[in-house]
């Protein structure tokens, strides 16, 4: 593996874009000598991590402040506002006991998240026994046989065709609900530890976060961000890598300094080329440079400064609306294209209804919003305030053989007598509460292109199958054209 680092790491140094006024910025450029090392890469980055930790030459070899991965549309980079991307600190370093770091599952190149793709190949190159193939949360079940490859092969199979990860969490006690019946094709979920498979949510951009993780569960109210952030840390260590130390104080700031300090995005698209030239404001140093605070845009009355909300929370690629209408060329037409799909989704009205977390709280039983209704938070797209909503991604009738399939017994409550059925609870097994069951947070939508699939329990293959999915939905009535550009503009993040 190191042999196919060493092959795949460009050690040329090339002038980044940096705004005026801001430190030079040096950069490395990462792109695969050939298709299995690109899809290697980002595993073999965290051996080099690892690599550089045990051999105790920790400074030697740090990585630049800018560095650069190719991935299926382009290129995407990870931009740090100190001097390097510390690519040795705790977060590389195996701090539990079953040889798993942070970036086992938050792999730089895809966006610091994982995809099959990437653990296919990690899971070849070490017949699946690479430290994220544990039984603990990266198997179907922890009881499965992984005695041989073929066992193997079966046991992980969530987490090969859509690299998911198995949270284990209990019924809360006093919830208002009891769960009646499991349909686990993995023969292991109750009522004590229900299976919940999740895709990885990037360790990056963390900076813009209302809330951590995609029930909510790491974030405690009045506690601080970062505060958050290193108490998760913890917890992160304990659940993925089984530590049962603690880890310490120290550790934990510096983890959560760490995630706070780095900020990705999409850097070039093939068609379209740079992403912050012509005056457009993508890739990741701008994104560093982008003003945030806690409910900022916030359409529901939550923006601490009392401003009214913006649909135009999305305004990157303005400056491209009308980019070479005369001289013509395919890079302007895609730039276009791009200026488009941002316009649509701070633009294209939606009739939002039947939407638990957002029709209840407003008290309206149809909102016209946007994208950007939900996705509020200023060139980033999560939302700028607490806000879980269940869009239907785990509603039973979207469920696939592969997942397991709850039936939650409303016993109390607002919703008492009522039975639901959901492939994933989500909030509700943190506040017990029917009316949240099915409810996510919304996530950043930076870094997309990196790291497919999409949604909480990876069930949209692809952009366009998230676009789709919304046009279903919501019954937008996108014509064709404005989907792709939606998609061309969402691979632009
Ligand atoms: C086995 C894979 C795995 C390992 C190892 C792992 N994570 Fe994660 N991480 C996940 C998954 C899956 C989620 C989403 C879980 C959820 O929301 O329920 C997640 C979510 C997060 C989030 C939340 C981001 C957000 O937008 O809310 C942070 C922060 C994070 N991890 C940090 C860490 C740190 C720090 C470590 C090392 C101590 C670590 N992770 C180790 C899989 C992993
Ligand atoms: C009602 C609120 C709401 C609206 C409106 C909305 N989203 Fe989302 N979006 C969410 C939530 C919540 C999730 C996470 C859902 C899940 O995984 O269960 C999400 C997830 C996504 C994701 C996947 C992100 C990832 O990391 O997997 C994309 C892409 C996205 N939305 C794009 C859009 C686009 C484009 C529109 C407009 C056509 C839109 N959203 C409208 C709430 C919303």
């Amino acid at each position: 593996m190191m042999t196919l680092v060493r092959g795949g790491v460009n050690r040329s140094r090339v002038r980044a874009k940096a705004p005026a006024g801001s430190v030079a910025t040096g950069e490395r450029h990462i792109s695969g000598a050939g298709r299995r090392s690109r899809l290697l890469l980002g595993a073999a980055l965290t051996v080099i991590a690892v690599t550089i930790v045990t051999a105790g030459a920790a400074v030697a070899d740090r990585l630049p402040q800018l560095i650069v991965f190719d991935d299926p549309s382009g290129s995407i980079a990870t931009y740090a506002t100190r001097d390097s991307v510390d690519m040795v600190g705790p977060f590389f370093q195996d701090l539990g006991k079953n040889g798993r770091t942070c970036a086992s599952c938050h792999v730089p190149a895809t966006d610091w998240s994982i995809t099959p793709k990437e653990v296919q190949a990690r899971f070849v190159a070490t017949g699946g026994t690479d430290p994220m193939f544990r039984t603990n949360d990266g198997a179907d079940a922890p009881t499965a046989d992984v005695s041989t490859p073929m066992a193997r092969r079966a046991a992980y199979s969530l987490l090969l065709t859509k690299a998911l990860i198995r949270i284990g969490l209990p019924v809360p006690p006093n919830a208002e609900f009891e769960l009646v019946a499991v349909d686990d094709p993995y023969h292991y979920a109750s009522s004590r530890e229900l299976s919940l498979y999740r895709r990885t949510l990037p360790a990056t951009n963390l900076a813009f976060l209302s809330t951590v993780l995609w029930d909510g569960r790491s974030t405690t109210p009045g506690q601080s961000l970062s505060d958050d952030l290193a108490a998760q840390a913890d917890s992160a260590n304990r659940t993925h890598a089984q530590a049962d130390v603690p880890l310490t104080a120290a550790q934990r700031r510096q983890i959560a300094a760490f995630e706070e300090g780095i900020f990705t995005a999409q850097r070039r698209d093939a068609e379209a080329g740079q992403l912050d030239a012509a005056s457009a404001d993508g890739g990741p140093v701008n994104l560093a440079h982008q003003s945030y605070y806690p409910g900022i845009n916030d359409p529901f009355g939550r923006n601490p400064t009392g401003a009214p909300f913006q649909p135009q929370s999305m305004t990157l690629f303005g400056a491209w609306a009308g980019v070479g209408r005369e001289s013509g060329g395919e890079t302007a037409a895609a730039r276009r294209t791009i200026a488009r799909g941002e316009h649509i989704f701070d633009t294209k009205p939606i009739t939002i209804t039947g939407i638990a977390g957002l029709n209840d709280l407003t008290h309206q039983t149809s909102i016209v919003g946007t994208c950007t209704t939900c996705h509020d938070t200023p060139n980033v797209g999560n939302h700028s305030a607490a806000l879980f909503v269940n869009t239907g991604v785990s509603d039973a009738a979207r469920r696939t053989p592969d997942l397991p399939l709850y039936t939650l017994h409303c016993e109390s409550g607002p919703l008492a007598g009522t039975t639901i059925q959901t492939t994933d609870p989500g909030r509700a097994l943190i506040t017990g509460r029917c009316a949240d069951i099915g409810e996510f947070k919304v996530p950043i939508l930076r870094g997309l292109p990196a790291r497919p699939p999409y949604f909480h329990n990876g069930s949209a293959a692809t952009l366009d199958a998230v676009v789709d999915f919304y046009d279903r939905r919501f019954r937008i009535g996108l014509a064709s054209g404005e989907g792709a550009d939606l998609v061309a503009f969402l691979r632009s993040l």
